[in-house]
């Protein structure tokens, strides 16, 4: 597999979770994120509010890309972190290319294809440590787990 530090690469470097669907494709920023085994598979999750514009294209297909970027692409990925896909056409500003229906950056130093193997929705009767709520505004994450079924670097 490949060296890969999440509490780096996704917690503090950030990555884009891009997906494409039905001839429509976006990206978001994510810094909240994990990469692992589950079911004896390589996998990363996502936490996914339901608000997202790409949470909508998530629920169409079961493919996914997680992108890092080179630190001076931090501004490009602040900005997919803040603007909504609803609102203006973000990839306009990342050349980017989609097949088979997966999205990748040229850009990109490191690129996970996932393919979606679960879901389940943040339940907050389950929050051990009541302070978690304080993260939300009735708009709890969408988790993904995806099987890590390429590696593009
Ligand atoms: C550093 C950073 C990390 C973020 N991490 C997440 C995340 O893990 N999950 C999430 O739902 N939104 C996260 N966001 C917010 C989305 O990226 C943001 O709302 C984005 O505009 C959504 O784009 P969309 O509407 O085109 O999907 C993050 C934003 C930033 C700036």
């Amino acid at each position: 597999m490949i060296e890969f530090d999440p509490f780096k690469k996704i917690g503090e470097e950030w990555a884009l979770f891009g997906v494409s669907a039905e001839g429509e494709s976006n990206a978001m920023t994510v810094s909240w994120g994990e990469a692992g085994v589950l079911w004896n598979k390589p996998i990363f999750t996502v936490f996914i509010r339901p608000t997202r514009y790409t949470y909508g294209l998530s629920e169409k297909t079961d493919l996914a890309t997680l992108s890092f970027f080179p630190q001076e692409y931090k501004k490009t990925l602040s900005y997919f972190g803040r603007v909504s896909g609803r609102d203006e056409n973000k990839l306009e500003k990342l050349s980017h290319r989609t097949e088979n229906g997966i999205l990748t950056f040229d850009s990109a130093k490191l690129t996970l294809v996932g393919k979606k193997l679960y879901y389940t929705d943040i339940d907050p009767r389950n929050f051990v440590d009541p302070t978690l709520e304080s993260n939300y505004d009735n708009d709890y994450h969408r988790v993904y787990v995806y099987e890590i079924i390429d590696v593009k670097e």
